[in-house]
């Protein structure tokens, strides 16, 4: 299917981009140059979304980190396949890494669920605390190593997802109704859009432009940087602030090629990783605004729905969803971060 264009100099990330890769003088924008062997690196989005700019300047540190051993390049827009794809061609190693959301990674191993569900996080701090908490990610990010060669090295917050349409607005359930709404392709995702009032229907994410122009999609839901950088607000200007779920993209490589490095460059492969999470979690706020200004300035109605009758939908989703004592127990650990944070439990 033809990719939606990419809108140019869009939030000026590509300049950000671009000036660090100068700065450190041994990479082109997503590519990392004059290095012996380079990390192949899966994204589904454009080159001006936050992930590519932490991925670029990961690619940057790692150079640097091990004296041009090893560098990175990455492959934007679906340019390796659709995610579902992807996964599999990392677990079997024809791609060194990958940036995954999270229902793919659970269509994989329904360990990761309690991650994926409704109400799990209740904001991006939230979910960050809990990423960098080994007590309670540590085994599970370890738990594809044995059987898919995968390991999560971590994750990159997709923020709250919103529900938009090509018709609206939407502020309650009832104005869903009969309303085709694009979904990632995942049980939880379908359940959570249909107790929302509308009818989902799976699509990997870059055909989604396409099918919302050809009617085959009344809409779809995501965080404000993908409306904008996707475009999707050219077709369906009707935005509302539905925060049905905080969601998470997490990155993962494959182990094989990961052991063909000595000690050292993994532990400096280790640490380039953390500064592009530091690097993608100082963008992500940034780059949220700057897409409501651009939201505001295209002319996107942004409505406040009645969060309460789509609250309760929503909450008993989740409940739904627990289904081993296992489950039951990675949800009650985040669930507890974010009362040990102050934040709403
Ligand atoms: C977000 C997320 C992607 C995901 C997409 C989707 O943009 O960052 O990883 O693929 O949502 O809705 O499919």
């Amino acid at each position: 299917m033809p990719r939606p264009g990419r809108r140019q100099l869009l939030f000026g990330l590509p300049a950000i981009g671009l000036g660090a890769a100068a700065l450190a003088g041994c990479s082109q924008a997503g590519a990392t140059v004059d290095v012996d062997q380079i990390l192949s690196i899966s994204l589904n989005q454009t080159e001006t979304h936050p992930s590519f700019v932490a991925l670029t300047r990961f690619g940057e540190l790692l150079a640097e980190s091990t004296d041009g051993r090893w560098g990175a390049r990455i492959y934007a827009n679906e340019a390796l396949g659709a995610q579902q794809e992807v996964i599999q061609l990392v677990s079997d190693g024809s791609v060194d890494m990958a940036v995954i959301s999270s229902p793919q990674v659970e269509n994989l191993s329904l360990r990761f669920r309690p991650m994926n569900l409704p109400g799990a996080f209740d904001s991006i701090e939230h979910q960050m605390t809990v990423l960098q908490d080994e007590s309670i990610v540590g085994e599970l990010f370890a738990s594809l190593e044995p059987d898919k060669r995968l390991r999560v090295l971590g994750g990159f917050t997709q923020g709250a997802r919103h529900m938009y349409t090509k018709d609206g607005p939407i502020r309650t359930p009832d104005d869903l109704a009969g309303m085709k709404i694009r979904v990632q392709e995942s049980d939880v995702f379908l359940e959570l859009i249909r107790a929302m009032g509308a009818s989902p229907t799976p699509m990997s994410y870059g055909e989604v432009y396409t099918a919302l122009q050809a009617g085959v999609l009344d809409g779809a839901e995501n965080n404000e940087v993908s409306y904008v950088t996707q475009r999707h607000d050219e077709i369906a200007p009707h935005f509302s602030l539905t925060s049905h779920l905080v969601g998470l993209d997490y990155v993962v490589a494959n182990v094989d090629r990961l052991e063909t490095m000595s000690e050292a460059d993994q532990e400096a492969f280790t640490q380039s990783f953390r500064g592009a999470q530091q690097e993608f979690v100082r963008l992500w706020t940034q780059e949220t605004d700057a897409s409501t200004q651009t939201m505001l300035d295209n002319g996107v109605e942004i409505t406040e729905p009645d969060a309460a009758a789509f609250g309760e939908r929503i909450e008993e989703v989740a409940r739904g969803f627990l289904d081993t004592e296992e489950d039951v127990a990675l949800y009650e650990q985040i669930r507890a971060v974010a009362t040990e944070t102050g934040e709403d439990a």
